[in-house]
């Protein structure tokens, strides 16, 4: 039996924690964090993160090998491993500004496991983190007169949100970096140990430590690029009379590309991608790469376009002005099936139409308590409708934002009559049937293809 403890109780500490404590069941894992709210909530029936699967993995093995706390002192004191899913937000201040990680939450922790250890510990970054932070982690945490010895470990985390726990139970890969010594080797195979518990052994990576770090950047870059590189072409596609749907189903059909992450939209969201492309930007510039860094800047300064040119094509479909009218938002999440409205893509086309002076009204099965606390004191000029048909009356236009499954199989005949006409709705993930919508009345805007007009 080992003590496995995870510092951060986040979306990544909760769910991976969940799965490695429910196929070892012979370890006892801790998750531990700062914030008491968010303990109570894993403590309780409304964990503080939805996750399809979540909720009835931890009912199950909560406080029999599971079990959540803050008291993160004597955690520390009592763990074999420590597995560190603290967040590493973009630097708001200072060098690096707008841009570099900020790693002080890192470094804080680093200390408190320090200050808490009495045995040798290998400790695991969970978190994303920028290419040789186990260097200074290991500094900081070798530094003490005690003659404790910390191995540092690698393990990025590669899930996706709304797949959090299947992601986990099937990873592609897992990918653990080490030093190469002796410890380091040793701290690495006890690692691989814990996955093997579920995960074939061929699909368990090791490499040395600085490749894994930066094969997480390099992952989230590659990814993001993807949807970048669609949106770039959706733009073209709305110019020239192509459809992008057709274009990406007729380059993913081509192994080399794959069909995958080929899904035009009105921009990607979430906590990582952006933070981590500019972590990698950063980095560049650091090394003194810049045109490596102008590269990889593109493909975030894409998205912005992608987010801007989004609410420009609303703007001159209805007539140039949108004040005083009732716009709904269907979806605020940043993707389907997650409560998560970090970055998402909505809440910029939710500012930006606000601008606009639209009354604003967002309908989310689950992203609306979230959203709220976002949008902070904008918070107060919107409207939160739980019930789509609700959100949609008296509105001039439904702007779909997320790709929820719902949102495709709504009455959109009732949603139509109950709307201010002329009727518009712009699809800014695609998933709606245009032509039909189309032939009940309303003006369709989608990405990447000719507009549906009646005018
Ligand atoms: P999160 O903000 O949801 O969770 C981080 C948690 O760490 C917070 O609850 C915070 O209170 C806690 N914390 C911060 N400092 C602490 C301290 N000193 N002691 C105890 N707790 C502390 O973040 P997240 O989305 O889980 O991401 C965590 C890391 O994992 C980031 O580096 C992120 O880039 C990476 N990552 C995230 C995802 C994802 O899907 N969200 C996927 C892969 C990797
Ligand atoms: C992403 C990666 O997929 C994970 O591997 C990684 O672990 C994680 O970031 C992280 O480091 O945080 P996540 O952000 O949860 O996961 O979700 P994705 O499925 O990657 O979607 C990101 C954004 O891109 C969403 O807004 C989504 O709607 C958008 N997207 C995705 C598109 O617009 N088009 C696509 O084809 C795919």
């Amino acid at each position: 039996m080992a003590n496995i403890l995870c510092i951060g109780a986040g979306y990544v500490g909760g769910p991976t924690m969940a799965v490695i404590a429910q196929k070892c069941p012979q370890h006892r894992v801790v998750v531990v964090d700062i914030n008491e709210v968010r303990i109570a909530a894993w403590q309780s029936d409304h964990l503080p993160i939805y996750e399809p699967g979540l909720d009835d993995m931890v009912r199950a093995i909560r406080n029999k090998n599971l079990f959540f706390s803050t008291e993160v002192d004597r955690h520390i004191a009592e763990a074999d491993f420590i597995f560190v899913s603290v967040n590493t937000p973009t630097k708001t201040f200072g060098q690096g500004a707008g841009k570099a990680a900020d790693l002080q939450y890192w470094e804080k922790t680093a200390r408190q496991i320090l200050r808490n250890s009495t045995t040798p510990k290998i400790v695991v970054e969970k978190s994303t983190l920028p290419v040789r932070t186990a260097e200074a982690m290991e500094h900081i945490l070798n530094s003490n007169s005690d003659g404790l010895y910390f191995d540092v470990v690698s393990n990025p985390e590669f899930l996706a949100e709304g797949t959090a726990v299947r992601d986990m139970e099937n990873p592609d890969r897992v990918l653990i970096g080490a030093r190469d010594t002796p410890s380091g080797q040793r701290a690495m195979q006890a690692i691989v140990d814990i996955y093997s518990q579920w995960v074939p052994r061929e699909r368990i990576i090791t490499t040395n430590l600085w490749s894994s770090e930066l094969s997480k950047l390099a992952a989230n870059a590659f990814l993001a690029q993807r949807i970048s590189s669609i949106n770039a072409i959706s733009a073209l596609c709305e110019k020239t009379g192509a459809n992008v749907n057709e274009v990406a189903h007729a380059i993913g059909m081509d192994s080399r590309i794959g069909p995958r992450f080929l899904n035009a939209s009105v921009g990607f969201g979430g906590s990582c991608f952006k933070k981590d492309i500019l972590n990698l930007v950063y980095l560049c510039e650091y090394y003194g790469l810049s045109e490596v860094a102008d590269y990889w800047e593109q493909v975030v300064k894409m998205n912005e376009y992608q987010e801007a040119h989004f609410v420009s094509n609303m703007l001159s479909a209805m007539f140039n002005t949108v004040a005083g009218k009732r716009i709904t938002l269907f979806g605020v999440a940043f993707k389907a099936n997650t409560s998560d409205t970090r970055e998402s893509p909505a809440l910029a086309v939710c500012r930006a139409l606000l601008e606009e002076r639209a009354e604003i009204v967002i309908t989310d099965s689950h992203a609306l308590d979230n959203a709220r606390a976002d949008l902070g004191a904008d918070a107060r000029r919107v409207t939160f409708e739980p019930d789509p048909y609700a959100a949609a009356a008296g509105a001039y236009a439904i702007a779909l934002l997320t790709e929820w499954s719902y949102f495709s199989e709504l009455d959109y005949q009732a949603i139509y009559k109950s709307m201010v006409k002329p009727a518009f709705v712009f699809d800014g993930r695609n998933i709606l049937d245009h032509r039909s919508l189309f032939k009940m009345g309303f003006n369709v805007y989608a990405i990447g293809k000719p507009p549906l007009v009646h005018f």
